[in-house]
């Protein structure tokens, strides 16, 4: 019997914690990952999905992981990355977390008029720092201005086989649509238009191309 490709899909956002009744997050709904997963078990992979808070159900046949932070999602990133042929991150990783928690509920008047933050560690760019022969690993870029050129940087920065470019504010496509219009771009130079498509038709597009 030949070895099952086995698939490690990131989906949603993270939460970064204020106090116990306040975080930073951002307006990912994680259907995008979620759309990812359900495609790669069509496809007969075996799937992990690393998700943050969101409120779509677990797409069948794939092991969900639940995670809150971005530390937690690199935790479990990291612990699954290893046996994973495939690695796609489509999850909206807060970028910064507050320095400080406060383990009480803040009350209003005390709320801090400034926050100091900490950078999160880059997720993607970690595992592909420790990746080994023949594992792929692809990344999203969610951009508003500049966006082929700040693709172009990422692939290359965060060491990526592929990335795609995701236009967040573009009407009717990206954060919460059921659609997206992604450009796919490889490190070997190809770049390949998917055009406007539902989030499903365009993963299954990806997994076509990333994964042939
Ligand atoms: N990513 C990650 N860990 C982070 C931030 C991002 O793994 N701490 C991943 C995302 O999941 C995505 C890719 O990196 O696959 C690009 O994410 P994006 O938000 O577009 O870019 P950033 O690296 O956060 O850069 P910037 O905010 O400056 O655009």
């Amino acid at each position: 019997m030949t070895k099952k490709i086995r698939c490690l899909i990131s989906a949603g956002p993270t939460r970064e914690w204020i106090d116990p009744v306040r975080f930073v997050s951002n307006p990912s709904t994680g259907k995008m990952g979620y759309a990812l997963a359900e495609e790669a078990v069509a496809r007969g992979f075996e799937v992990d999905l690393v998700s943050g808070p969101v409120s779509l159900s677990a797409p069948p046949g794939a092991r969900v992981h639940h995670v809150v932070t971005a530390a937690e999602m690199e935790k479990k990133m990291k612990e699954l990355f290893e046996k994973a042929h495939l690695v796609i991150m489509a999850a909206a990783v807060c970028d910064h977390r507050p320095k400080r928690q406060w383990r009480e509920k803040l009350k209003k008047d005390d709320f801090p008029k400034d926050f100091e933050w900490v950078k999160n560690n880059d997720i993607v760019q970690g595992l592909s720092a420790a990746r080994k022969n023949g594992q792929k690993i692809i990344g999203f870029a969610a951009e508003t201005t500049n966006s082929m050129a700040h693709a172009v940087e990422k692939l290359a920065s965060k060491g990526l086989d592929w990335i795609a470019l995701n236009e967040v504010s573009r009407e009717g496509s990206g954060f919460a649509s059921d659609f997206n219009d992604v450009t796919l771009l490889s490190r070997a130079g190809e770049t390949i238009a998917l055009g406007r498509d539902t989030k499903k038709k365009t993963a299954r597009k990806i997994l076509e191309r990333v994964w042939p």
